[in-house]
């Protein structure tokens, strides 16, 4: 196991926890908004093969060196291609972002069957602090809608959580593709 998995960055999120289980050994995963890399940490500390992405140069350089992990400052807003062929990933995982303007084209990088994982604030989280603004707020069932077409929904949540903080949260693990597919092994 990587040493470094959880460290300097935070836990991971129990959603990711939960449906990165799915992933084998060697899974192509994107890290999109990575931040200092909680989760590209604890993916690669599994074997999966992580892409660290993120505009934050400094973030992206604390997972210099971490086995297993590849950091790229990339800014996902600009308006350029990003820098992945579609189809490249068995996973994108999404967590406290969110840039609507490009969510068919973080569809478009995962292969058939690659499982997205998202997880990111919603409307009424401004009664609990930032973000606040409606740009960076999920609508309810925004996941759902945007996954409609080509997705099969393992697991959908949204509302109210307690921990890490009181916030607003809506979160959905959804496989590409009409097979539903594995779920993960809860008593593992
Ligand atoms: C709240 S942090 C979440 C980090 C990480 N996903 C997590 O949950 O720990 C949001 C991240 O989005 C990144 N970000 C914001 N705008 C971006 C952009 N235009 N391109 C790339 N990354 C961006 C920030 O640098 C920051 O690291």
């Amino acid at each position: 196991m990587n040493s470094s998995a959880g460290h300097g960055a935070g836990a991971p999120s129990p959603w990711v926890v939960r449906f990165g289980a799915l992933l084998p050994a060697g899974a192509a995963v994107l890290d999109l908004a990575c931040g200092r890399g909680r989760h590209a940490r604890w993916l690669a500390s599994r074997g999966c093969r992580v892409i660290a992405a993120d505009r934050d140069a400094d973030a992206v350089a604390s997972l210099a060196g971490l086995d297993g992990v590849t950091g790229r400052v990339v800014d996902l807003e600009s308006g350029a291609p990003w820098p992945w062929d579609a189809a490249a990933f068995d996973a994108v995982v999404v967590t406290n972002y969110l840039y609507r303007p490009a969510f068919d084209q973080l569809c478009a990088l995962l292969r058939p069957g690659g499982v997205l994982i998202y997880e990111t604030f919603m409307i009424g989280n401004a009664a609990f602090g930032k973000p606040s603004n409606p740009d960076f707020l999920l609508a309810p069932g925004e996941l759902l809608a945007r996954t409609a077409d080509d997705f099969t929904v393992i697991a959908f949540e949204q509302g109210e959580v307690a921990r890490p903080a009181p916030a607003m949260i809506q979160r959905i693990c959804a496989r590409k593709g009409g097979a539903p597919g594995r779920l993960p092994d809860a008593s593992a």
